[in-house]
């Protein structure tokens, strides 16, 4: 006789953005997924429609008692995520978070409310597999080179830079290269700032314009030769994956989970 798993009952916070958007996507063709509601404080009269039906709500306490859910994916703004999180948990449902600008006092508050609720929760600032691979293959290769640079490239909106993904990259590279890279300042500098940021010796360089979204390239250099690793992302989808891995595995952990490269086993 076999026996099937319940699906996971996943509400959706930060509904009505871009990312929350295709999170209702995601959820709603997993096969064992069953979508429960989508939250957001956009006014029921100004929600463009949703890709998907299904209930919505302003409020996460009334959409999680009509709606029983395991998990609520989260991709809000810091705050509304803080404001969020004591309602789900209380109602039993853990949190996949991927809202970010969260500061580090934030994110050992939110620990500490999943280990008083006594549930899992799970928060990502990256949720692109092919991300969190890059940053491991780079820092399995960095301890080989003496070089090392980031080019980082996004659309013209964003309003960082570097990327918080290319300072990881860098954070990473630098923690398996404890020495810094070897770098050339040049002795004549007719345009300033053109050798890009210096983490110990890193060169980071930030792109912007429209047309793209996020890529990442790190190339280690060395007596003649160089290795280059790139990651492209060309569609809001490439979170998908790392998503839905997140809502499968947040019910088996304890406390706060944070990165997916944990998930990933890396
Ligand atoms: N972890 C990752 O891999 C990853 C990837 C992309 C974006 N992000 C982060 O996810 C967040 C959302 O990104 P986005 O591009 O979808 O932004 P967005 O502005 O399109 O969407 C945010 C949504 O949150 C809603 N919201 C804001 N305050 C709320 C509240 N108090 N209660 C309920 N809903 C509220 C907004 O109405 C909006 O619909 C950002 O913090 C962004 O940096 C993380």
């Amino acid at each position: 006789m076999t026996t099937s798993n319940p699906a996971i009952r996943v509400a959706v916070h930060g509904a009505a953005g871009r990312v929350g958007r295709e999170v209702l996507r995601a959820v709603a063709g997993a096969p064992d997924m069953t979508l429960t509601a989508a939250i957001d404080r956009v006014p029921p009269s100004e929600l463009a429609a949703l890709p998907v039906d299904v209930p919505y709500y302003t409020g996460v306490r009334e959409a999680l008692t009509a709606h029983p859910s395991d998990a609520v994916v989260d991709f809000s703004l810091a705050q509304a995520t803080l404001d969020m999180l004591p309602n789900a948990l209380a109602l039993g449902t853990r949190p996949v978070i991927g809202t970010t600008g969260f500061t580090p006092e934030q994110i050992e508050r939110i620990g500490a409310l999943c280990a008083e609720h006594n549930l899992g929760g799970f928060l990502a600032p990256n949720f692109t597999i092919g991300a969190v691979l890059l940053t491991k293959l780079a820092a399995v290769a960095a301890p080989y080179f003496e070089y090392a640079d980031i080019v980082e490239e996004h659309h013209e909106m964003k309003v960082d830079a570097p990327s918080g993904t290319a300072l990881g990259i860098a954070k990473a590279v630098h923690e398996a290269h404890p020495e810094r890279f070897a770098h050339n300042d040049p002795e004549r500098e007719p345009l300033a700032g053109t050798r890009g940021g210096d983490y110990e010796g890193i060169s980071i360089h930030a792109a912007r314009m429209p047309g793209r979204m996020a890529h990442h390239q790190v190339t280690f250099g060395g007596p003649g030769q160089t290795l280059s690793l790139r990651h492209d992302t060309t569609d809001r989808e490439c979170y998908m994956p790392g998503v839905l891995m997140a809502v499968r595995k947040v019910g088996g952990l304890t406390g706060l989970t944070v990165g997916l490269d944990k998930l990933m086993g890396l």
